[in-house]
């Protein structure tokens, strides 16, 4: 298993940007991802690029 963390001690440096669209390429391309947002701001879970 890899683990890819997406870490930046500055506030909007595109963390979860990145985070939710290399997820969306990783499912696109069939393999099983698991995207885990352990921000308490849950912004990866609204995010409409993780769905489907
Ligand atoms: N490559 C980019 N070019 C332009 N704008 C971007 C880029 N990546 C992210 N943004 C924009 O910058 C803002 C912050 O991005 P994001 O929410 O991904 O950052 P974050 O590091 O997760 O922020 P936070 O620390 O608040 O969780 C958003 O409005 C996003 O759309
Ligand atoms: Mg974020």
């Amino acid at each position: 298993m890899k683990v890819i963390p997406l870490l930046n001690q500055r506030d909007d440096s595109g963390k979860t940007t990145v985070a939710t669209h290399l997820t969306r390429d990783f499912q696109l391309e069939g393999r099983f991802i698991l995207l885990v947002d352990s921000d308490p701001q849950e912004d990866a879970h609204d995010r409409a690029t993780v769905r489907g």
